[in-house]
């Protein structure tokens, strides 16, 4: 199948591009660098001997969007194009709305056009909020989020459902509820590339085990859990990039749905402390660490109930969270290796 990847030369998407290269699938990729670099494209070529069709430019201009559509015939998308900071939202929730969104309706306005029938969309688990159920089910209520960021993400899961189940709709659309994506390509070649300080959990040990960051900060410990720090359900990456393989060839055997969310998770609940305590077992370093006061609009328990994707796309996660910690490890020694050079 060919199938556009928005967002491909990004974190997941860099990810998924391979591991469609690999299940003899032509993906083309669309990305404007707003959070990634040429870099990528480098290393999913070199991984995989192939390097994919590739337009720059931006997922909101419908012109150009239009063209991709134009010169190749599309099977399906797999829409990963978002920005994603949480706190950056809430400053400048207007960038965060006009992107995430236009973008969702370009997409959505071309397969239209160009009768591409399968919509792969990257959703988040921030959608279910506090959780009041756990393990996380799809039919928990999706609360009001904290911030912009999770507001689009709720909003276009609405528009998606409201377009495929529009009378005379012919598109069938599956929204991926992800939960905490982490690791790295076992070959060390693709990963994460935060931009400045990094938001993320992972990212941050990696450089402060690398010397670049003095210190981690884990934000509380006085969180009614077992070791008092928050839990979250960490799915490596490349199992992660599997789901959306298997999702679409879900959907190209001619599904009769329309629209569906699902979890793509673990189903495993880690804390923070047992995070950095298996980083430090699996890889041989030290992270050092202090408690500071917890971070304004933290969920304090999310991990998912992914029963629903195994039953009926057939996918579960294979690889553990010792995996994706030597692979993110590996992936911060690369890079700084190569940022000396
Ligand atoms: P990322 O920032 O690494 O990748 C996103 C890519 O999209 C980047 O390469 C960026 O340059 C590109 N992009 C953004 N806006 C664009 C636009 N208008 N036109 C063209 N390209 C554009 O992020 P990621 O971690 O790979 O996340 C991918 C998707 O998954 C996002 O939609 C994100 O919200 C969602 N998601 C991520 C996480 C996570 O923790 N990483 C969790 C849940 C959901
Ligand atoms: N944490 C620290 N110190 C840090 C960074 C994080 O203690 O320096 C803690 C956080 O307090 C949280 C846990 O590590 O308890 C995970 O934090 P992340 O920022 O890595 O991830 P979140 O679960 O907060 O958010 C992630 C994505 C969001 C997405 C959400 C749900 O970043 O985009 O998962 O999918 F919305």
């Amino acid at each position: 199948m060919k199938i556009l990847v928005t967002g491909g030369a990004g974190f997941i998407g860099s990810h998924t591009v391979v591991e469609l290269i690999s299940a003899g699938h032509t993906p083309i990729i669309l990305d404007n660098f707003s959070n990634s670099d040429r870099s990528s494209l480098k290393g999913i070529e070199q991984i995989t001997g192939k390097s994919p069709l590739f337009y720059e430019g931006d997922a909101c201009d419908i012109a150009f969007v239009r063209r991709i559509f134009e010169e190749n015939t599309i099977d399906g998308i797999i829409h990963f194009a978002g920005l994603k900071s949480v706190g950056e939202s809430v400053t400048d929730p207007l960038r965060y709305y006009r992107n995430n969104i236009d973008s969702l309706i370009t997409l959505l306005e071309c397969a239209k056009t160009y009768h591409t029938k399968s919509f792969v969309f990257s959703s988040s688990a921030t959608v279910y909020g506090e959780p009041d159920v756990l393990p996380i089910p799809e039919t928990a209520e999706r609360k009001v989020s904290l911030s912009p960021y999770g507001n689009t993400k709720k909003i276009c899961e609405d528009i998606l459902q409201d377009v495929a189940t529009a009378e005379n709709s012919d598109i069938h659309i599956i929204a991926l509820r992800y939960f905490n994506p982490i690791g790295a390509h076992p070959s060390g070649l693709i990963g994460e590339l935060p931009i400045g300080v990094p938001n993320n959990l992972v990212p941050f040990i990696t450089q402060t085990a690398m010397g670049k960051r003095e210190k981690l900060t884990i934000f509380g410990d006085d969180y009614p859990t077992p070791d008092g720090t928050c839990i979250r359900d960490f799915i490596h990456v490349v199992d992660l990039a599997k789901a959306h393989i298997r999702t679409l060839e879900y959907l190209s055997q001619g599904q009769n749905l329309t629209y569906r969310a699902y979890n793509v998770g673990t189903g495993l609940g880690v804390s923070v402390k047992q995070l950095v305590e298996t980083f430090e077992e699996v890889n041989g370093v030290k992270v050092p660490y202090v408690i500071g006061t917890r971070r304004t609009g933290d969920i304090m328990t999310c991990y998912a109930d992914p029963t629903l994707i195994r039953n009926d796309i057939g996918w579960q996660s294979e690889l553990s969270l010792a995996d994706a910690l030597r692979d993110a490890w590996n992936w911060e020694k690369n890079i700084s290796e190569h940022d000396k050079k």
